[in-house]
């Protein structure tokens, strides 16, 4: 085994130094947290299944104009990504309440919002991710008041056409967590907004269409079990996987060879 240089480690990847300069590896570890990582547990073949589904759904969103990070995914597990400066916000879209809002607000579990949410946390596990607004970002200057708008209209952009992919496999799109980073491409000095980290039921809340059944990380966070299953029937319906668990090739492909 080749000895490759971490850059980072998180709960559920791990950053390599990538083959060319600006570029990294993302690796998709089975580890499982929850609750700031009170809660783990190795999921086998999780990991596998989130990289194909980031994948699937980083590719769809080139092909429609949302810049991101993803090159090509290089194996089952790891994927070639342009390397970002994070942003440290977690930037949560809604389109049903569910979890911490409907905790916090006290509305139902199902009930649709009458328009999408837009909301951020501070990326800070010793904090538990604080929520913040508009005012915290610019005082404390996490992002330019440029950079916090391109970060909604492609938070928005990224919902419209997920809710339409997922909805197309049976599927709602219930709310989702993504990240950006800041992208200098050829050393400009002005950096470009690029979706970056991973999409995947681990970052989603995504019910079945017709049974309301969870398919995502809450079977893992609510002790439900059939995790892996349940992410494996979310690749199966968008047609990443087939009955038997092989790989199809319908997957689009931009940036060649990618197997
Ligand atoms: P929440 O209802 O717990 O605030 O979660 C909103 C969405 O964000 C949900 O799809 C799960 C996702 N999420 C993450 O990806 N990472 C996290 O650390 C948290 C708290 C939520």
């Amino acid at each position: 085994m080749n000895k490759r240089r971490v850059i980072y480690e998180g709960k559920a990847k791990i950053l390599y130094e990538g083959p060319e300069p600006g570029t990294l590896i993302q690796y998709f570890k089975d580890d499982t947290t929850a609750f700031d990582a009170t809660k783990k547990a190795v999921l086998d073949g999780k990991g596998v299944l989130n990289n194909r589904i980031s994948e699937f759904v980083m590719t769809h969103l080139t092909s429609v104009g949302v810049p991101n990070h993803f090159i090509r995914r290089l194996n089952m597990r790891e994927q070639l990504v342009r390397k970002v400066d994070i942003i440290p916000l977690e930037v949560v879209v809604r389109n049903i309440a569910a979890g911490s809002l409907s905790k916090r607000l006290g509305i139902p579990e199902g009930q649709s919002l009458p328009r999408p949410l837009v909301e951020f946390y501070f990326k800070n596990d010793a904090l538990h991710d604080p929520m913040v607004s508009e005012e915290h970002i610019a005082a404390f200057g996490w992002a330019t008041a440029q950079e916090y708008d391109d970060i909604i209209a492609m938070a928005l952009r990224v919902n419209d056409f997920m809710s339409g992919l997922f909805a197309g496999a049976g599927i709602r799109l219930v709310d989702f967590k993504i990240e950006f980073g800041r992208w200098f491409e050829n050393d400009h000095d002005m950096p470009r907004i690029l979706l970056a980290d991973e999409i995947s039921p681990d970052s989603c809340r995504l019910w079945d269409a017709k049974t309301g059944e969870k398919m995502d990380k809450d079977r893992f966070r609510r002790d439900m079990g059939g995790v892996t299953e349940a992410y494996a029937e979310v690749a199966r319906r968008l047609g990443i996987i087939r009955e038997s668990g092989e790989e199809t090739d319908n997957v689009i492909h931009f940036t060649g060879g990618s197997k």
